[in-house]
């Protein structure tokens, strides 16, 4: 088999078999595939597609790039949630210590920012010290010990997708539904949860703006899921503003920290307890989504989960300290507010705009080798719905470099369409597919 045939064979419109998609993802992640081959592969899957043979054969071969954990000894649910991107989704730095905190064990794997969507990973680095890149003996021992644990793909686990995230991140072939269920599903399915909850967003911030495709979407994730005797659910829900108030990624921290403290903004806070009410039945710790809300509920109030939170940084090396004092996070040098040239209601967000002004200065990636600014980002101040008038701040920019400030604030600009006429914020949580 060769390299160059099997990319051919995609440009015109064919359908791979299992042993061209085991021979390019094995040949990939262990050098022999370039990436310059690899990226022309992408971008031929992306714009020819794969049935879903394909997809579930590529899901496999990057499920088996590595090892899959078997975590059954320890004996406890353990359910993990994933979402497929968006601006402003902080979710997994408040769900990680609720679900823990009321005794389901949680085994994530996170992934970076990802063209204008921010990264768990990225995020919990804001914590100095805090380790994504634990071993998957410490993983096992962290998430025996303390509930949870959060990290990345590594060597050990779907190192193909490790590989292929980073590049699809920069060659632009990231909104594609069979790279994304491969990518989302190897990874999940490798590290040892039992069920998974699957956050499918769809609007102008998500990689699927359209509805039925991230319906599409969900439903090829839970027939993977169900191949491999998982339990997965999955909620599909709006991303056509940014979710909460804040955009990058200390900002974000902060606002799950405040969440955990049970003063986080009431559409996120929303989205968290939905997800984990989900998480809470499909870890036998709650009789219903009804009980699980209220489960949730409580373990904010009581500070149980920010509890948990405290226990998990300090189990990944981090420091715990954060979570009273903000101070020793990074944070943006200066900030700028934009304010609304005109008075009436906000009526549009274009978030995929919103979270490319964020990335523009500097909290995501344009290359493979970019370093993220963890201090940079935005406060959203309108919402869709809102009422503003001339002269109110629409969004306060935190920034370093002035320049990139400027072209972000365009962006921002451009975002926002404002008219006379009141509108009906989007509904946030738009359907339940099992
Ligand atoms: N999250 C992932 O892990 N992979 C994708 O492709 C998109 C979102």
């Amino acid at each position: 088999m060769r390299t160059v045939d099997i990319i051919a064979k995609k440009r015109d419109g064919h359908e791979l078999g299992r042993a061209e998609i085991d021979f390019i993802i094995r040949g990939y992640t262990n050098g022999d595939v370039a990436d310059y081959q690899m990226a022309a592969l992408l971008m031929a899957i992306y714009l020819r597609g794969m049935s879903s043979e394909e997809t579930v054969a590529l899901t496999e071969a990057m499920l088996h790039s590595g090892e899959i954990v078997d975590f059954s000894e320890l004996g406890r649910p353990r359910v993990d949630k994933h979402s497929t991107g968006g601006v402003g989704d902080k979710t997994s730095l408040v769900i990680a210590p609720v679900v823990a905190a009321a005794g389901v064990l949680v085994p994530m794997i996170s992934g970076r920012a990802l063209a204008h969507s921010g990264g768990t990973l990225d995020k919990l680095e804001s914590i100095p010290g805090f380790r994504t890149d634990l071993s998957l003996a410490e993983f096992r021992s962290t998430l025996e010990k303390v509930g949870a644990a959060l990290i990345g793909q590594t060597a050990e686990i779907a190192p193909a997708d490790k590989k292929l995230y980073a590049l699809r991140d920069v060659t632009a072939t990231v909104a594609c539904r069979p790279l994304m269920a491969a990518s989302i599903m190897s990874k999940k399915m490798a590290e040892g949860a039992s069920g998974l909850v699957l956050d499918v967003k769809t609007g102008s911030g998500a990689f699927l703006k359209n509805e039925n495709e991230a319906r599409e979407l969900g439903r090829i994730m839970i027939s993977i899921a169900r191949g491999l005797n998982k339990e997965c659910l999955v909620l599909i829900t709006d991303m056509n503003q940014p979710l909460g108030r804040a955009v990058g990624n200390s900002l974000e921290l902060i606002e799950a920290i405040e969440t955990l403290k049970g003063q986080g903004p009431e559409d996120f806070n929303c989205l968290c307890r939905e997800l984990s009410a989900e998480m809470l039945v499909m870890g036998g710790v709650a009789a219903d989504s009804e009980a699980g809300r209220r489960a949730y509920d409580k373990l904010i109030s009581s500070a149980a989960a920010l509890a948990k939170m405290r226990e998990i940084i300090k189990a990944q090396s981090g420091d715990a300290r954060v979570l009273d004092n903000y101070d020793l996070l990074p944070r943006a040098g200066q900030k700028r507010e934009l304010l609304s040239s005109e008075s009436g209601y906000v009526q549009v967000i274009d978030t995929e705009a919103i979270g490319h002004a964020s990335m523009l200065l500097g909290a995501g990636r344009a290359r493979l080798d970019t370093e993220i600014d963890l201090g940079v980002g935005l406060t959203i101040h309108s919402r869709i719905g809102d009422k503003v008038e001339r002269n109110s701040p629409l969004v306060t920019i935190h920034f370093n470099d002035a320049d990139r400030m400027e072209e972000s604030a365009n962006d921002i600009r451009s975002a926002y369409k404002i008219g006379p006429d009141p509108v009906e914020p989007p509904q946030l949580i738009k359907a339940v597919l099992r």
